[in-house]
């Protein structure tokens, strides 16, 4: 059965597409495995650079071997640690200069359920995202709101997004609203230029 990508991540594909252009700095905070560092390493091309997060071995190695099968690998470093680690494994020259990053929440597709993404470290990461991203970059975040704590989580993010101050920021969220079942919804926070 083939596997339909959610209304809520092709918006965050495609606001990312807007944005990135090839020589681009990008960041995917949640790996998993590996389709959205791919479309970022395709988006940045190989005189761009994407660093990637994921706390999972296995998730990484899918990745990887994903990344290498489409010739996209020497444009990728892949971190072995959590997302909330963000601006410590960032090169300092980076700091400021990344035009897009994503997080696709929740629990590695076909990997352990148990084990998903929190409040507490996602939120920590968005705030590192502040300083990290460039005048007129974009963090787009995907949340699933029907696993055991997605709700929550789903709700902090929606909190960053709005204490986000309007002087410097463009929060918006969007989601499918004549959808039965546990919303998936997409945030999207722009740094102004
Ligand atoms: C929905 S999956 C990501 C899907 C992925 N982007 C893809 O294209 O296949 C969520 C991932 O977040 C990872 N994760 C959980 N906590 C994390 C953290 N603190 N930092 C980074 N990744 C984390 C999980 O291991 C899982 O692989």
């Amino acid at each position: 059965m083939a596997v339909r990508t959610s209304a809520s991540l092709t918006f965050a594909h495609r606001l990312l597409a807007d944005v990135l252009r090839p020589g681009d700095v990008a960041v995917d905070a949640t790996v998993g495995n590996g389709h959205d560092t791919a479309l970022l390493a395709r988006l940045v091309g190989p005189a761009g650079r994407v660093y990637g997060f994921d706390v999972q071995a296995a998730a990484l190695e899918a990745a990887g071997r994903r990344l290498a099968a489409a010739g996209l690998a020497g444009q990728v470093t892949l971190f072995p640690m959590g997302h909330e680690r963000l601006a410590e494994a960032l090169p300092v020259e980076q700091h400021g200069r990344v035009a897009g990053v994503v997080f696709n929440l929740g629990y590695l597709p076909g990997g352990d359920e148990g084990l998903v993404t929190r409040p507490e470290t996602t939120l920590a990461a968005l705030a590192a995202c502040r300083e990290l991203l460039a005048p007129g970059g974009v963090v787009a975040v995907v949340c699933y709101a029907g696993h055991p704590g997605g709700a929550a989580e789903t709700a902090a993010v929606d909190g960053f997004c709005r204490e986000l101050p309007f002087a410097g920021w463009r929060a918006a969220r969007y989601e499918l609203v004549n959808k039965q079942g546990a919303p998936i919804i997409a945030f999207s926070l722009e740094k102004l230029a």
